[in-house]
């Protein structure tokens, strides 16, 4: 027996939280860890919240958990950055109340202060959430969510509650939550997204306070697998013609299982959402990227972030000092194909701040670094796969088929699998670009990568717990031309 290693295995035995002999692994630096994504410094985390960009700083809330690893009591936690790469943990924005946990919603910047919660020429930020009354939900009541305001007259530092909380009550409709709100500059007005159960229903107020019912849409349209959350219907331009994007995250019901967020491009005229298609299309294909919303208050870019985990496993993913992270945020534009329109999504440009030089890889021989970008160009497409794999015997497989036109990722002998049967579950995604040739960007990371495929049309998000850094890659293709194979090394944000 090698006595050397005796503190390390009585530490491996010991439940997580438990005193341990060793010197815990440096904060942010734990086995597992996203390098280059944000993730709580401590405990759990579930939607992206509250996103703003105001005065210089993008601010990220998020639904945490600050007790515990697995979801309970909702919190409000809170980052900052200045680039949306880096980010500092700030102190906790909104704590549970009498009213409930606090659960997803927005923030917006009010400029004319509609709400009247400025004092002396202050802007204040409003914050428009769901307060979810867990003694309510338990006595059996349909009326446990509703939504509720605060506000910040400090740039977004300290909160205060409403007193008159809440502002929207509920009809009766047990599913009733995720305030998404946006300034509809036409007709001096905000506007509320807000999922009710398998519809999102749209209101408008005229101070954030008094809101009025507009419409519902999509009873009858797109994916019905689960409930419907975390709306957001946000304004882009194609060919010079405005669209709006309605994003509903649902649950389950995803393409691949569990938790997916799908989106409806049409058209809004401040009451009535008309999709131009009603074929379901999906943000992100793979099985972790969910709860996605846009910052608000960054004029015509379009920035997403989502939750990079699925319902199905969030609770029992092997970290132990924290879990659950979020995506790369993303920029969002419009692309036709065919008759159709899709949304792209690309690594905001802002990632290139972390990275280093680019070098132009032979796959065979190159020794992967911890966290990096992949880039290669498919000349003549066929099936291909690319196989990350350790010294341990563990690997990572993504792939193409093109008999099926389907991007793929295959994490069956990932690492660490046995937590939840169907993490190992294939995810498919399809290739929706007509093009002849193709590009893929992969942005990897300790535990997750993100593809995006053919500029950002089909993407595909997972997370996977290996025991050692994935530092081989073999290229497997079946006469398929892949070039210009550059990986960028990336250094941690932490
Ligand atoms: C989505 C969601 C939201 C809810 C929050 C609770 O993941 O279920 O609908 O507000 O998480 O944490």
């Amino acid at each position: 027996m090698n006595l050397l290693k005796l503190p390390l295995i009585g530490c491996l035995m010991l439940a997580a939280g438990a005193v341990c002999s060793q010197t815990p692994a440096k904060v942010y630096h734990e086995g597992y860890r996203p390098q280059v994504h944000f993730s709580p410094k401590a405990k759990w985390t579930n939607d992206p919240n509250g996103l703003v960009f105001y005065k210089g700083t993008y601010h990220l809330f998020f639904q945490h958990y600050p007790d515990d690893i697995v979801w309970g009591p909702m919190h409000w936690g809170h980052a900052v950055s200045t680039d949306l790469i880096h980010w500092k943990q700030m102190p906790i924005a909104l704590y549970p109340d009498k009213l409930g946990y606090i659960f997803s919603g927005s923030v917006v910047v009010d400029e004319n202060n509609t709400s009247g919660f400025g004092k002396n020429g202050q802007t204040p930020l409003v914050a428009i959430f769901t307060h979810h009354d867990p003694e309510g939900e338990k006595s059996g009541s349909n009326t446990f969510q509703n939504e509720s305001l605060a506000y910040s007259l400090d740039a977004g530092q300290t909160w205060t509650k409403y007193a008159a909380n809440p502002v929207l009550k509920n009809p009766g409709i047990k599913d009733f939550r995720d305030p998404k709100v946006f300034w509809y500059a036409p007709q001096h007005k905000w506007v509320m997204s807000l999922a009710t159960k398998d519809r999102i229903t749209f209101y408008s107020s005229k101070n954030l306070k008094n809101w009025t019912k507009e419409s519902e849409f999509g009873k009858t349209v797109g994916a019905h697998g689960g409930v419907w959350e975390c709306p957001d219907l946000i304004s882009l331009q194609l060919n010079g013609k405005q669209y709006w994007v309605l994003l509903v995250s649902i649950n389950p019901g995803g393409e691949n299982g569990g938790s997916a967020t799908q989106y409806f491009v049409g058209e809004f005229n401040g009451h009535t959402f008309t999709p131009v298609s009603t074929n379901t299309k999906w943000i992100d294909y793979g099985p972790d990227d969910y709860a996605g919303v846009t910052w608000s208050n960054t004029g015509n870019r379009k920035i997403f972030l989502g939750w990079m985990s699925n319902w199905i496993y969030a609770n029992q993913v092997p970290t132990k000092t924290w879990r659950n992270a979020m995506t790369i945020p993303r920029e969002l534009s419009l692309k036709q194909v065919g008759s159709d329109i899709f949304l792209t999504g690309t690594p905001v440009k802002e990632l290139g701040r972390i990275a280093s030089k680019s070098l132009r890889i032979n796959p065979a021989t190159a020794k992967l670094p911890a966290q990096y970008t992949l880039k290669f160009d498919v000349t003549k497409i066929n099936d291909y796969s690319l196989e990350f794999s350790n010294d341990a015997g563990e690997k990572l497989i993504i792939g193409y088929d093109r008999q099926k036109s389907r991007y793929y990722i295959d994490r069956s002998r990932s690492g660490e699998i046995a937590f939840n049967k169907e993490f190992v579950n294939m995810a498919y995604a399809p290739r929706l670009s007509a093009s002849s040739t193709s590009t893929v960007e992969l942005v990897m990371d300790a535990s997750s990568v993100e593809l995006f495929a053919d500029g950002g049309l089909t993407i595909m998000t997972g997370i996977f717990f290996p025991s050692k850094t994935y530092t081989h890659l073999k290229v497997v293709s079946n006469q398929a031309d892949i070039k210009n194979m550059v990986l960028t090394p990336l250094s941690s944000i932490w």
